[in-house]
């Protein structure tokens, strides 16, 4: 029996035709989720690249490939949209986030929005953030600790600190947090209607919670320029003196601390994983560490070069944003293959990342392959992308690798850690990659 297609191009076409997984969608969902690798080597090998399923009540095309990424994040033909993509799973919650809007709006937004990240803004975060770190890394708890959960705490009130300016009690802060994790998570609820106690109604609620929070602050923030985020978007102007309404504020404000916190902890907690699993790494990059002042300045964190590594490969290995959907919003093309208008595609970078035309051993854990002499990274342009590629880029990814890299010398000159022999992190890849367990270690004074 011939194979399934998703649609038939035109007669005369060079095009062909996308094969079709027959399949039960659900089960596949939870294939991929048990064991995303194992699940992307078994279509590839069956399918070829670019393939399509069925579920959650759409049809999707993944399409493998750094080649494939390239064509679709580069969009020249202007054929997919983010907004459309991204809504199906984050629309509620992260409603005209920058991430979700397209095009002229999308440049309009994001050139504003760049006033918050520019170099010299960055450096200013970055003395503020200083302190906050050391402060908190200082009083980590010894013994069995759970880094997971150490470092969402440490990210969220650096967040609020940075992000917010502002001073919240505990309750205060544990309410937001909360409120960001049931958002994140109702994203890929299996149950997409807002059941009451499920996953979707709880990130309706938390939207609110959110919402209700930030607008109560606008008033004080406009009044009076700080240099935290929330008042850099509330004074920042285009070209011609344009400002960002109270609306807008409000929800890039909600993109950004979302966009910021998860995929930093989640960059963290698999850097020292991997330290831990490899004693050699994390002796050297404390060597490193400690051949430098404890107090960092905003120019050694270039010199960081053992911690880069690391931090490269852990993204490699586990890049915080697994997959990267898009929308073709007309008829177009995927290396070589009918793509019909109104198809969800998606970019599945966690497989590309171990894809072997570019990484040597891609399975194994090799902050070597950044070195000059290899620089595996650069076999593709597309071929190590955890802050995706294309207008979308992460905004935040000079600032995501400074608060990083600053929390891991403080770290690693702090304590020791280590896991027990033969440790595997268990992973729970329903939402963004997270550890199951939490990743429990030993933590050391030193
Ligand atoms: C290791 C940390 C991070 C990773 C791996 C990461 C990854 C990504 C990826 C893959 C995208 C593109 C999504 C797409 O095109 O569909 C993105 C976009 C974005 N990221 Fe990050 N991110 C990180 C940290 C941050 C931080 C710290 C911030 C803010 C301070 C941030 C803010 C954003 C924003 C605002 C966008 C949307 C940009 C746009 O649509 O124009 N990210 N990020």
């Amino acid at each position: 029996m011939a194979m399934p297609v998703l649609a038939q191009p035109e007669v005369g076409s060079d095009l062909r035709p996308v094969p079709v997984s027959t399949r039960n969608g659900l089960l596949e969902i939870l294939t991929m989720r048990r064991d995303p690798f194992d699940f992307s080597q078994k279509r590839l090998e069956q399918y070829g690249e670019v393939f399509a399923m069925s579920a959650l009540g759409t049809r999707f095309v993944t399409a493998h490939g750094a080649e494939a990424a390239n064509e679709i994040l580069m969009n020249k033909d202007r054929a997919f949209a983010n907004a459309p993509a991204w809504s199906y799973f984050i629309g509620p919650f992260f409603n005209r986030g920058i991430m979700l809007l397209d095009f002229d709006e999308h440049r309009h937004h994001r050139h504003i929005l760049q006033q918050a990240f520019a170099p010299k803004v960055l450096k200013g975060y970055f003395d503020e953030m200083q302190p906050v770190i050391v402060d908190r890394v200082a009083k980590f708890p010894t013994g069995e600790v759970k880094l997971f959960e150490e470092f969402k705490e440490l990210t969220l009130d650096i967040a609020l600190e940075i992000f917010l300016g502002l001073e919240l009690s505990k309750p205060e802060a544990d309410r937001l947090n909360k409120a960001f994790i049931e958002t994140v998570r109702a994203g890929v609820a299996l149950v997409r209607k807002p059941v009451p106690g499920g996953r979707w109604w709880k990130g309706l609620r938390s939207r609110k919670i959110l919402e209700e929070f930030f607008y109560k602050h606008i008033p004080a923030k406009r009044a009076t320029a700080t240099p935290d985020l929330f008042s850099v978007l509330c004074h920042a102007e285009g070209d011609d003196g344009e400002r960002f309404t109270d609306e807008d504020v409000v929800n890039h404000m909600i993109f950004v601390l979302m966009a910021a916190h998860d995929t930093t902890t989640i960059t963290m907690t698999q850097m020292a994983y991997r330290m831990a699993e490899h004693p050699e790494w994390q002796a050297q990059a404390r060597a490193q560490s400690m051949e430098l002042n404890a107090e960092l300045t905003y120019d050694d964190l270039a010199g960081m070069t053992m911690i880069d590594s690391i931090m490269k490969e852990s993204l490699r290995m586990c890049p915080p944003v697994p997959a990267q959907p898009r929308m073709a919003i007309k008829d177009t093309q995927i290396s070589g293959h009918f793509i019909p208008a109104n198809t969800m595609v998606t970019i599945p970078q966690l497989a590309n990342h171990r894809d072997p035309r570019y990484f040597t051993d891609p399975d194994v854990f090799d902050p070597t392959r950044f070195g000059p002499d290899r620089a595996e990274d650069k076999g593709h342009r597309m071929a190590w992308m955890p802050f995706g590629g294309g207008v979308h880029k992460c905004i935040g990814l000079y600032f995501g690798q400074m608060e990083i890299k600053t929390i891991m010398h403080n770290l690693l000159r702090d304590y020791e850690w280590s896991v027990p022999a033969g440790y595997r992190l268990p992973m729970d890849y329903s939402a963004l990659p997270v550890p199951k367990d939490k990743l429990p270690v030993t933590l050391v004074r030193r």
